[in-house]
């Protein structure tokens, strides 16, 4: 991607989020979720609007190529709110099986608290994003985007940030065992 491009698309970013996402950032509860941990060294707050950030490059990509629509106010909406429910999770949640079932669900109640017009397709989107852990399915373009994008920014956000230096190290120590000859 040029550097244009990038700062266009960087540009589209912001403007999505500060048309769809000023409810929700303006919130009591986005300050408690920017200060609770989740995946070890991130926030509530900072994963969704990775999350957020993530799920519009892939809305961007589809329309761009001509794919489909997105509805990016129900992406933001969808991507901020979804794991507002896990917010206090300690008090709240027995153990870590009942909070994966049960914060889609706060999450959407919150939603509804936060933007009292979201739509009830939106308030799918938030309950189902933790397919396949939960039943719900996501039956909307939305709703699989913001589950792929769920995942794929929970899958980086739980490497240890040296991981790759490390994973690199080693791979090229096995190569270079296994081509190059010792030497005697
Ligand atoms: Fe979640
Ligand atoms: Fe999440």
């Amino acid at each position: 991607m040029t550097d244009d491009r990038k700062t266009e698309q960087e540009n589209r970013i912001k403007r999505d989020i500060r048309e769809y996402g000023g409810p929700v950032l303006r919130s009591g509860i986005w300050n408690r979720a920017m200060r609770q941990t989740h995946h070890n060294r991130w926030t509530v707050g900072s994963h969704s609007m990775s999350v957020c950030v993530a799920a519009l490059r892939m809305s961007y990509w589809l329309e761009d190529k001509h794919i489909c629509y997105v509805n990016h106010r129900e992406i933001v909406q969808a991507a901020l709110c979804h794991d507002l429910g896990i917010v206090g999770r300690y008090e709240k949640f027995a153990n870590n099986r009942v909070c994966c079932h049960q914060h889609p669900l706060d999450s959407a109640e919150i939603a509804r608290q936060i933007y009292p017009e979201i739509s009830e397709k939106t308030l799918y989107t938030i309950r189902c994003h933790m397919w396949p852990l939960c039943v719900a399915l996501p039956k909307t373009r939305e709703a699989v985007i913001i589950t792929l994008a769920d995942k794929y920014v929970a899958t980086g956000e739980g490497i240890p940030a040296d991981w790759l230096e490390r994973y690199q190290k080693a791979l090229n120590a096995t190569v270079l065992r296994t081509t190059v000859p010792a030497r005697n």
